[in-house]
């Protein structure tokens, strides 16, 4: 979520468009809930902003029963789920990336403290073994990474993709870590799982991949035995943010990696107290090839996402016309599918930004409005505008401002 103050609208019930807003300005004003729990854990592309997850989730959960969750189904790497749990509510997060899925997790593993003090103690063998293991490399002279075989990647053409993203020594590092993390796996595989997370959190800062949205080559100098101790200090960020988190009492969310299409599996209709989600913005991101360097190198299988991501970047480029109509039809099924898990009078916060998709201007809130079934009523909303982003988005929102919309729906 953009963090440029702009100007809001508002409309609908006065109590709820005034937290909307709140909602809104949090995202600028508030300097402090970024840096709290596990939010600083993980990088991930148009994360929403932590303070207005945190009022959101406040606000729909304020009736909730303790049976009842709050839901984000487009979790991504799980800032309503921290926001949730902090509140000491129910949280079912559900995400299509394999990527999303296990941050997620890791950022809220509040499991006893035995078996986060385990979550600290392996993650430092792990890492000290792993220095110990480059100084006898650079002794030795050897600092080309093994072949590691990645179940369901051919160990070829992976080693190929990710030879150009890391400097040998680097790469010899990350491979040793992701090794030890195998083995573990076979004993403990959710522990090497959140251990896992620690690694995939450092990789882009060693890698030559400038960020997850920026895929362009860029030299990085990266000192010897720096990505085992990033990785040393990560494991310690989170458990530190776990410790935090685990303060209040309530039970650990559960994440599912799943299509929107297929929520009813996992979250039984009518079950919900409140949802707060954010989609993706039409024409704006593509999670796959955001992720594609972590899954090669995590060997995580993303044929699922690949195939079901909504509103790519990828499909509104390869055909605008057909993308733009299943974008539409996807909104809709996915409102749909909201509205039936909500208990009746549950609120769904939707936090979904304007964006221009091969050129053309697409209006979030015109497309919500449009996708909403019977039993769901709009009972405010607040739009805050934000900054064009050069000529093509000048031209394709013309008159009209480009904004960030916060829709409450309410269930009938
Ligand atoms: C705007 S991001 C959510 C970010 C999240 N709120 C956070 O704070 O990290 C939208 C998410 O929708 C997910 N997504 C895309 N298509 C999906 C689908 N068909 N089913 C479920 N999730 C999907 C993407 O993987 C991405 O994580």
């Amino acid at each position: 979520m953009p963090r440029t103050a702009g100007r809001i609208h508002r409309d609908g019930l006065t109590s709820t468009a005034t937290v909307l807003v709140e909602a809104l300005e949090a995202a600028q004003t508030d300097k402090e809930t970024a840096d709290t729990l596990t939010h600083p854990f993980h990088t991930y592309p148009a994360r929403l902003h932590p303070a207005t997850a945190k009022i959101l989730v406040e606000f729909v959960g304020e009736d909730a029963k303790r049976n009842q969750a709050i839901l984000d189904p487009f979790c991504g790497s799980g800032t309503v789920l921290v926001e949730a749990r902090a509140n000491g509510l129910r949280a079912i997060g559900t995400d299509l990336n394999p990527l999303a899925t296990l941050v997620a997790r890791a950022k809220t593993w509040t499991v006893p403290p035995k078996k986060r003090n385990q979550l600290r103690s392996v993650g430092h063998a792990i890492a000290g073994a792993a220095l110990a293991a480059g100084k006898a490399a650079r002794r030795s002279g050897t600092d080309t990474a093994p072949l590691r075989r990645v179940a369901g990647f051919d160990p070829n053409a992976r080693n190929r993709r990710l030879a150009a993203w890391f400097a040998p020594h680097v790469r010899r590092e990350l491979e040793d870590l992701a090794a030890r993390l195998d083995e573990l796996a076979t004993e403990d595989a959710e522990l090497a799982s959140i251990l896992t997370a620690c690694l995939s959190a450092i990789l882009y800062k060693v890698s030559s991949r400038t960020s997850d949205t920026d895929p362009t080559w860029t030299d990085r100098n990266v000192a010897r035995g720096q990505a085992t101790r990033l990785f040393g200090q990560r494991v310690e960020l989170l458990v530190a943010g776990l410790d935090d988190l685990a303060k209040v009492h309530a039970p650990l969310p559960e994440v599912h990696e799943l299509d929107i299409r297929k929520l009813s599996t996992v979250v039984p209709d009518g079950t919900v107290a409140g949802v707060v989600t954010s989609p993706p913005y039409a024409g704006t991101y593509d999670y796959a090839e955001h992720q594609r360097l972590r899954f090669d190198f995590l060997g995580l299988r993303h044929r699922d996402l690949d195939a079901g991501e909504l509103g790519s970047r990828r499909s509104f480029e390869a055909d605008p016309h057909e993308a733009n109509r299943r974008w539409k039809k996807a909104l809709a099924g996915s409102i749909e599918k909201i509205a039936a898990t909500l208990v009746p009078g549950g609120a769904a916060a939707i936090v979904i930004g304007d964006s221009v998709a091969k050129g053309r201007a697409m209006f979030a809130l015109d497309d919500v409005r449009e996708a909403l079934p019977g039993d769901l009523v709009i009972e405010a909303w607040a739009s805050q505008e934000r900054p064009m982003l050069g000529t093509v988005e000048r031209r394709a929102f013309g008159d009209r401002p480009k904004a960030e919309h916060i829709v409450l729906l309410r269930r009938a």
